[in-house]
């Protein structure tokens, strides 16, 4: 497949379930290539190839561990030895590590910042390299509304995803020049394994923050990435779209 010179060839982080799965769909969906980076495969790659209607082959799983920089540096290698070009990174993997600042341990401050900001300069670092080559390319940080609006036991998420914001308006700036655009998605409270773990009565009482007054899909979010990624977003970078029902509004 990464022979097709005109095909476009994308990254995503933590592609093995919940929103990354629904974004490396609508990638593919697209025509896109996509090489999805996750400690597990999660659904094998040709079975999301099957789910987007889209060639078999145009998925890659490859295994990576985003808290740790060298299995970061291998697997973008790995990548870049089966692809010459990268059109589109998108960082996605994230974790929550919650509960109360008096009672936080530094593991906790420590694994989120890790994998939600740390991971994102590593691959930010290295693909923009290849994208400032290229003259051209996408990056989308997933971030969060929580690095808005902030939220009570969730200060080390809300420090990385806030973070995230700053760090990808910042490389908007310097990669502007070279044509290659950075932009961020917010998403609110959408469905996924993350969330489940949430007790009924605190999911009820989430929703009545929404003023669409229901929680999100992952679909909703990764239309939101295919649409920045895609030309539609030409002249739309440095910016950060809530994807969230209205909840940050
Ligand atoms: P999830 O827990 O279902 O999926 C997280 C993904 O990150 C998985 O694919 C997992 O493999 C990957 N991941 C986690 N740690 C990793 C590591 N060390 N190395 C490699 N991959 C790793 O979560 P969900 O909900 O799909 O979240 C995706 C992104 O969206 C995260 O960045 C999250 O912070 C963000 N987000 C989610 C919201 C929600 O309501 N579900 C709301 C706002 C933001």
């Amino acid at each position: 497949m990464s022979t097709d010179i005109k095909r476009k060839s994308a990254i995503v982080t933590g592609g093995s379930r919940g929103i990354g799965r629904e974004i490396v769909i609508s990638l593919l969906r697209e025509g896109i290539e996509v090489w999805y980076l996750s400690r597990s495969e999660g659904l094998p790659a040709d079975e999301l190839c099957k789910m987007a209607e889209a060639p078999s082959g145009l998925a890659h799983w490859v295994n990576c561990d985003m808290a740790d920089a060298g299995s970061v540096e291998e697997a973008l290698s790995t990548v870049l030895a089966q692809t010459s070009r990268v059109d589109i990174l998108v960082n996605n993997a994230g974790i929550t590590r919650d509960g109360l600042i008096m009672r936080m341990k530094d593991e906790a401050w420590e694994d989120v910042l890790r994998v939600n900001l740390t991971g994102a300069f590593l691959t930010c670092r290295k693909i923009s390299r290849v994208m400032a080559s290229q003259r051209t390319g996408t990056i989308v940080n997933i971030s969060s509304v929580v690095g808005i609006m902030g939220n009570g036991g969730q200060t080390n998420y809300a420090a990385s995803k806030a973070g995230l914001i700053g760090f990808s308006k910042s490389l908007a700036r310097e990669l502007a020049g070279r044509s290659v655009r950075v932009n961020v998605i917010a998403p609110g409270f959408i469905e996924t394994d993350m969330t489940d773990v949430l007790p009924e009565n605190a999911k009820d009482s989430l929703k009545t923050q929404i003023p669409l007054g229901r929680i999100g899909d992952a679909t909703e979010v990764a239309q939101a990435v295919a649409f920045l990624c895609s030309d539609k977003a030409s002249y739309i970078t440095g910016q950060v779209l809530a994807v969230d029902g209205g909840m940050a509004m």
